[in-house]
This record gives C-alpha cells, structure tokens and sequence, in this order.
C-alpha cells in the first residue's frame, strides 16, 4: 500500500466516482490525502460516498455533472476551483455500457455510449488540461479504458470503439501535453466485482462461470485491487509513465494460444 500522504492535499476529480471503481478510487485517493470531487450525473450517487470520505476525516465535494454536456463540465471545473483552488488530478471514469448485437444497436444507443465514454472523456480532458496548463504545476489524468480497446469486443461494439478512441487520446496527449508536465495514462481492468458490471455483463451463473473459465488467475478482480494502481499510476512514484495503459485482468486478454496446456 501507498503511504498515507502519497496524495497530499492534491485535488483530484473522479468522474462517476460515487459508485464502483469510482467510489473505489476516489476512497483511496482520499485515503492518501488527496482532497476529492465526485462527478455523476445524479447527486443520490455522489452524497454516500462524499459522506463516507468526511466521515474519516477528508474532503470531498459533491459535483452533479453529465460529461456529455461541454457546459457542465465546465462547471464542474469552476466549482472544484472555487472549493479547492485548482485540480491536480483527473480521473475519467464515467461509463457506459450494455451488451447489445451491433445489427440490433439504435444509433441512438450508439450515440449514448459514445458520447459518455469517448467525448465525455475528451471534454473533461480538455477543461482539466486547460486548467493544468495555466496553473503551470502539471498534472495527472488518468482513464478508464477496457481490454476490448485493443481485442475488440462483439456485444459491445459501441463501448469497444470508444475506449479504443479513449486509449488514441491517452497516447496523443501524453506526447502533447508533456512540455506542461502532465502526465496521461490509462488503466485497463477486465472483469471486476463492481454492482454495475456483475448484473450487466455477466448477470447470471452460467455467464459467470464462463468469463472465470477464461481469467488464467482463475477469479474476477476487486475494485480495490484496481484503485491501488489507480494510486499508483498518478502518485510521484509514477513520474516516468506516460501513455501507458496498464492492464489489470488476470491475464484474460492473453489467455488465447491455440497450444495453450491447460
Ligand atoms: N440494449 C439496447 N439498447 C439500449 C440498452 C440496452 N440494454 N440500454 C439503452 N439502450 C438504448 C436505448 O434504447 C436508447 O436508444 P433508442 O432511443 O433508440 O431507444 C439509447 O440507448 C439511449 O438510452 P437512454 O436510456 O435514453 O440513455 P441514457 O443516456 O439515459 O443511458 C446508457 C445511458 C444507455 C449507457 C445507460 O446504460 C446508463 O446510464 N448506464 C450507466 C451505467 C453503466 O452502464 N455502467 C457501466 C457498467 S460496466
């Protein structure tokens, strides 16, 4: 574990990070002295876990936003300088996703998933690196992505497109934000125990049983294991990554060698 002050006093933003990996992450930024505002589309979502950083001693702000919309993002950024004085840390987070056919999808629910994951994400990008910039004291953005960035995803084609436009993005402003000391990652979590993922993706026992027969560690990661990279990757012992997606699966996107002994 990262030492408590690892995060001192810094500012992070967690999109969607009242539930899930979000609320996992944002509880262990917090944990390491990060002050802490929550970004979701519903301020039900937010409060318990605001509450539950307070409650133990940090700091933590509530901020109702829809990264679809360039506005409240805006504002979202506005309110976090206005409790804290500027942002240190991003973390885009907010997703959405559902297991549909690719002949069945509605541009409709095309444009849903798109527009949450891949622009949700560039427009909180911009309006925090905007911010890191003037500041001139750097910054750290890190993003949610998803193995099926790179190995495609049937049944999510919606979703797999645009973590795979999140991970182009991650890659091109690592480089372009670098003069200004911002560092730009990505992390990549298969299968992990969130409430949302378990009754989406794999809802029932006989699709569970499948997806562990397929995660070489044989079992389906926690949110804390993901929230400890997350640390990780935006803490000073991570000064010389940048671009990088760190994929944090068990093993599961590689487990295809068709000699595999098992
Ligand atoms: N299958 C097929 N289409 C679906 C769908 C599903 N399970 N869920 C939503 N859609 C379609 C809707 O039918 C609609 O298209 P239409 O107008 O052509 O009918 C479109 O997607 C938008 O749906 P809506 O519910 O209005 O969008 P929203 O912006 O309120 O919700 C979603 C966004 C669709 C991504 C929703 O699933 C969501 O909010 N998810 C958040 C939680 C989540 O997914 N977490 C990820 C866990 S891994």
């Amino acid at each position: 574990m990262l030492p408590a002050n690892t995060l001192n006093r810094q500012v992070a933003i967690v999109t969607g990070g009242g539930t899930g990996l979000g609320r996992a992450m944002a509880l262990e930024y917090a944990r390491l002295g990060a002050r802490l505002v929550l970004a979701s589309r519903s301020r039900e979502h937010l409060e318990p876990t605001v509450a539950e950083i307070q409650k133990a001693g940090g700091e933590a702000l509530a901020v109702p936003t829809d990264v679809r919309d360039p506005a409240q993002v805006d504002r979202m950024i506005q309110e976090t300088k206005k409790k804290f004085g500027g942002v240190d840390i991003l973390v885009n987070n907010a997703a959405g996703n559902f297991i549909c056919k690719a002949e069945e999808l509605s541009p409709n629910g095309w444009r849903a998933v798109v527009d949450i994951v891949l622009n949700g994400t560039f427009f909180c990008t911009r309006a925090a690196g905007r911010e890191m910039i003037a500041q001139k004291r750097g910054g750290k953005i890190l993003s949610v992505l998803a193995t099926y960035a790179w190995t495609g995803g049937p049944g999510t084609v919606h979703s797999a497109a645009a973590k795979a436009g999140v991970l182009a993005l991650t890659r091109t402003l690592a480089v372009e934000w670098a003069p200004y000391k911002i560092r730009v990652n990505a992390i990549a979590p298969g299968p992990v125990a969130t409430e949302g993922a378990s009754s989406k993706l794999w809802g029932n026992p006989e699709a569970e049983r499948k997806l562990l027969s397929k995660i070489p560690v044989g079992r389906i990661g926690t949110p804390q294991e993901i929230a400890h990279a997350a640390a990780y990757l935006v803490s000073p012992y991570a000064e010389y990554i940048n671009g990088e997606a760190l994929t944090m699966d068990g093993g599961e996107w590689l487990g295809k060698g068709f000699l595999a002994v098992q």
